[in-house]
């Protein structure tokens, strides 16, 4: 039997505080909300929950807290089938969390890193063995810089293709942008991070622009890939179902315009039910999805 890819993510796992409101108050005001949820979240396991359920292998390098939202959420991924033997809590330290205010079909968040500052070079380092065990490495940017371009660096020495995520938008050593095969950002990332625009740069770029779709550059030429059209109940966690997607589309070795095409499938789903873990759909689904959308 052919062997499934491994596909890595190096990344963040938080708890989300999420407050559904019709209004978000202005500085100095306070207002009655409609609900109040805490679920699984964080980018690096949101995407490894993405991918994880629409087949993909996957294992989680990552740190929680020795606090009790720490152990809950290693046993969300551990469910997902998650290989999570290197998500280890760190000593006296919180879990990380992000509080996320739900409202308008959008969403605000801010994250308090906590355990996943801990997500060290030296760590990665003592878990190196499963890095290298890659067929794929998933990186964004809630987990220190220094890291994930340590992982860049490993993963170029050893061959490994990686999609990077930069998300939140932060600024990279501009040598570090050309280690990986696929950079990740939305339209307003993309904006910020200001990467060059040479050719070799523009075929590593694949941009999501939410409902419009995501566009990227192939063999010279740009590409557009439309958005299934949904209706939206929550878009949390919509661009990890994406990355999510992508990266097994990528490690199955599906052409770039059927990955992107498979991704946005995911991310419509995904925003049709709250949570960003909530709507994540499994492999049959969506492939049923886009057979239906056809
Ligand atoms: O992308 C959505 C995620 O961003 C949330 O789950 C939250 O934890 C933040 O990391």
């Amino acid at each position: 039997m052919k062997r499934q890819p491994i596909i890595t993510v190096v990344g963040s796992i938080n708890m989300d505080m999420v407050t559904l409101t019709k209004k978000v108050p202005v500085q100095g005001e306070t207002i009655i909300g409609d609900r109040f949820e805490t679920i699984p979240g964080g980018k690096g396991a949101n995407q490894a929950v993405a991918a994880a359920r629409l087949g993909g292998n996957v294992q989680f390098i990552g740190r929680v807290g020795d606090d009790s939202f720490g152990e809950q959420l290693r046993q969300v991924l551990k469910k997902e089938a998650i290989s999570v033997t290197n998500v280890e809590p760190v000593t006296h330290c919180s879990t990380g969390v992000a509080t996320i205010l739900v409202s308008e079909n959008d969403n605000r968040i801010i994250v308090i890193p906590g355990a996943n500052e801990h997500l060290t070079p030296k760590y990665v380092e003592e878990h190196k063995e499963q890095l290298l065990s890659s067929d794929l490495v998933l990186l964004q940017f809630e987990i220190p810089l220094e890291t994930v371009c340590y992982c860049l660096d490993l993963c170029e020495q050893e061959g490994i293709p990686v999609i990077l995520n930069p998300a939140p938008a932060r600024q990279l050593d501009k040598k570090y942008w050309r280690k990986a095969l696929y950079i990740t950002p939305n339209e307003t990332e993309e904006k910020e991070l200001r990467l060059d625009k040479d050719e070799e740069m523009a075929e590593r770029l694949i941009v999501t622009m939410g409902e419009n779709g995501a566009k990227f550059t192939e063999n010279g030429g740009p590409q557009m890939i439309p958005s299934f059209k949904v209706e939206p109940t929550d878009t949390t966690g919509a661009g990890d179902t994406f990355n999510g997607a992508l990266a097994v589309a990528i490690s199955e070795k599906m052409p770039l315009s059927k990955a992107v095409e498979f991704a946005n499938a995911a991310a419509a789903l995904s925003v049709q039910r709250f949570g960003a873990q909530g709507g994540m759909p499994t492999r049959e689904e969506l492939e049923q999805f886009i057979v239906k959308s056809r």
